[in-house]
């Protein structure tokens, strides 16, 4: 539409990623090592968090410069209290048609129906394993296995209108035993299962190439025991790539940003819990929408971001190797933008 920005690369801007909260009940290795996020690290204070009120005016404001999916995510978003109030304000603003949710799945249970009653309409939760010792060892000797796997159940017999979504990691040596026991677990329950590359966001995963199984890999290792027939894209810069089941079972997805980087359609922007934006998930660096956001009147904030998605020339996973910026080691956190 006339008056929406184009990035540096022509790029239109479809989604904001809104992180509502810093923290986690998980400790997973790869994003938030308890050796690092130990009891006395010091998360931002709830006044430092962005309040819904503003949550919402920023996502308003952002709609009018074409956005319309939203995706609250961490940390862990169920942390943050009464959640389904902003689902419930965000479903209400003009030009947002789709308000989704990440979540490790552990609170889900207890909130899952006042957030479809908020009128969320997709969920996806995080599951690297079905083995209880690995995924203890996965959300750092968390054992909520059973409980995420309740709450997934119970989700899928509530049903969202979008959907339910499973993602794993999948680290080599790691949990690759246990991808088809969840093609396994998850067919015939309507949810899509998606495996993700590891990749190499923020500065204390310790990742190397090596840890990659590629999606290729994969799909070749599940074909041989469940048939697959690819789908097309939902949408131009889908971020997976989809397969059926062939005997109509179910479909999984792959999201191969390490072997096959998906930035050239890529119209994401990400909002940390205390609002700085970042238009890469690689970003050294955010701009602070605060300075815009003390003035009352939305035409600063609107001036801001369409300055900040102008600028935008970020294609990251594109030009990973060789990559000065990982060297350097100057990056955000995913627990700080969820991913
Ligand atoms: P929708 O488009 O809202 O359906 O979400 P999605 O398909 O992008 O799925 P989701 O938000 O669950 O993302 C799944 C995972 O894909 C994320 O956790 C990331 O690991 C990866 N991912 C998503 N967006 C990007 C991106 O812009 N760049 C890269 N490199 N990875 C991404
Ligand atoms: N590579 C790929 N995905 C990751 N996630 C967290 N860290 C990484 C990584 N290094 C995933 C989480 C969750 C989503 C928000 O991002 O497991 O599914
Ligand atoms: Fe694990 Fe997600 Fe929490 Fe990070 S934000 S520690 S990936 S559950
Ligand atoms: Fe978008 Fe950056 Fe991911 Fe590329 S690496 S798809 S530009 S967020």
């Amino acid at each position: 539409a006339p008056g929406q920005p184009k990035d540096l690369l022509a790029r239109p801007w479809h989604d904001l990623r809104i992180s509502v909260m810093d923290r986690c009940n998980f400790r997973c290795p790869y994003c938030m090592p308890q050796s690092v996020f130990h009891d006395d690290f010091a998360f931002l204070e709830p006044a430092q968090r962005l309040d819904f009120a503003t949550i919402e005016r920023i996502a308003r404001v952002s709609a009018r410069l074409g956005v319309s999916k939203l995706r609250l995510t961490g940390g862990e978003p169920l942390l943050r209290p009464q959640l389904d109030t902003l689902v419930a304000r965000l479903v209400a603003l003009s030009g947002i048609d789709d308000v989704a949710l990440t979540t490790n799945g552990v609170l889900l249970d207890r909130h899952l129906d006042a957030l479809y009653h908020a009128g969320l309409s997709r969920l996806t939760v995080s599951l690297d394993s079905l083995d209880p010792g690995v995924f203890s060892r996965l959300s750092g000797g968390r054992d909520a296995l059973d409980t995420v796997l309740s709450a997934i159940d119970k989700a899928a017999s509530r049903g969202f209108p979008g959907g339910i979504k499973i993602n794993t990691v999948v680290q080599r040596g790691i949990n690759e035993q246990d991808i088809l026991p969840l093609v396994s677990r998850f067919r015939h329950t309507g949810i899509t299962l998606r495996f993700i590359e590891f990749m190499d966001v923020g500065t204390r995963n310790h990742w190397s190439e090596s840890a990659v199984v590629p999606s290729a890999t994969l799909l070749e290792r599940i074909g041989a025991v469940y048939p697959l027939e690819p789908l097309e894209p939902l949408y131009r810069g889908e971020v997976a790539q989809r397969y059926r089941l062939a005997d109509g079972s179910g479909e999984i997805g792959f999201i191969s940003s390490v072997t096959a980087p998906f930035c050239g359609d890529c119209s994401r922007a990400r909002l940390s819990s205390e609002g700085q934006i970042y238009t890469c998930l690689f970003a050294k660096t955010g701009t602070d929408l605060r300075p815009a956001l003390a003035d009352s009147d939305d035409a600063a904030l609107e001036t801001l971001l369409r300055r900040i998605w102008r600028g935008r020339a970020d294609r990251y996973s594109e030009i990973r190797n060789p990559d000065p910026q990982r060297a350097s080691g100057e990056r955000i956190e995913m627990y700080y933008i969820g991913g």
